[in-house]
């Protein structure tokens, strides 16, 4: 059952936010939120039935909201998607960069080609992102009034890069240029247009695609008695800490990742054997390929 949030229902009225990978997941319930603290909704995904199914749901809830078909990975999908965005609302206040791929693969399995397409995802196409959006978050910039702060940029991150992490080292590395990302946007974009660039590190979340590939159910028992609060985090968890950041509660917050992990990073990883990796990772690989497109993370 979803808690209730304890944030004023204002607290993003009159704000407009364009999320990648807001149609599903993670991304979806900051979109769900953002939109019910008042903001409308700008959706980017690469897949159109799941941008629309979720541009639907949000109207069903009275929240404004548009989709956009388009893949971070294209210069001109981002610029396209940007410019159409600030095209219907008006202005664009708030960038969350939520889209990210992700598979398990040992490193002597994965092509170059492989770790560059994650790449190309979770750090360029972050980066390309913020790039196509700088002229409108940037104060003073087109739609925004000119007594009003620059906007803020939000990147999804990860804590898997802090140590390191079985079968993920693209995603690892994907990860750690999205955290450079973030401090340094903070640093340049801070001082020059006074917009705010910050992160979330989501831990072990429940009902994602991340903790189905990650912390599969054949997992239960073993590795999720390690996180120190003994229990997975919910999708609400990272919403409610991405409204901190993104409204004017965060209005100091500049330049970190904030994890929401349960303390689990804190923790040693759990030493597997190889076998048992491949072998887990063979399951959960098939799991997804089998899986139609579209279908919910917790069904897989
Ligand atoms: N294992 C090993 N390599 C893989 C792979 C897997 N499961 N999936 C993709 N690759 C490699 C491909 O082999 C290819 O490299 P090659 O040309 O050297 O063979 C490269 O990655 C590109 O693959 P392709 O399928 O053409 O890319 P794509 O653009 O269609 O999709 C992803 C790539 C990552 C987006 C796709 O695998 C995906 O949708 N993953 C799930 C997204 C996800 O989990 N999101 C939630 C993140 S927590």
């Amino acid at each position: 059952m979803e808690s209730s949030s304890p944030f004023r229902s204002d607290i993003l009225r009159g704000k407009v936010a364009l999320l990648t990978g807001g149609g599903s997941g993670i991304g979806f319930e900051i979109s769900t939120q953002f939109g019910k603290h008042g903001a409308s909704i700008a959706i980017m995904g690469r897949r159109s039935s799941v941008v629309q199914s979720a541009v639907s749901t949000l109207q069903s809830l009275g929240i404004p909201a548009v989709g956009f078909q388009g893949d971070v990975r294209k210069q001109e999908d981002a610029k396209r998607v940007v410019e159409s965005t600030v095209k219907h609302f008006g202005k664009l206040d708030i960038l969350v960069n939520a889209a990210a791929g992700n598979f398990l693969v040992s490193p002597e399995d994965l092509s170059p080609n492989g770790f560059r397409t994650v790449l190309d995802i979770d750090s360029v196409g972050t980066f390309t992102m913020c790039h196509e959006a700088l002229k409108y978050l940037k104060k003073g910039g087109p739609g925004r009034s000119p007594s009003s702060s620059g906007g803020t940029i939000l990147n999804i991150s990860a804590t898997l890069h802090y140590t390191a992490s079985w079968y993920q080292i693209h995603v690892a590395a994907a990860k750690a240029a999205v955290d450079a990302v973030t401090r340094n946007l903070a640093l340049e974009w801070g001082t020059d247009y006074d917009i705010r660039v910050n992160g979330i590190a989501p831990g072990p979340i429940g009902d994602t695609t991340g903790l189905s590939k990650l912390l599969p159910q054949e997992m239960d028992g073993s590795n999720r008695d390690h996180v120190p609060l003994y229990k997975v985090g919910e999708k609400w968890d990272i919403a409610m800490a991405a409204l901190y950041i993104s409204s004017d509660a965060g209005k100091y917050v500049n330049g970190t990742t904030m994890i929401v992990d349960g303390g689990l990073w804190l923790s040693h990883p759990r030493y597997l054997h190889k076998d048992a990796v491949k072998e887990l990772s063979r399951t959960v690989e098939k799991r997804s390929r089998d899986a139609p497109v579209g279908v919910p993370s917790s069904k897989l």
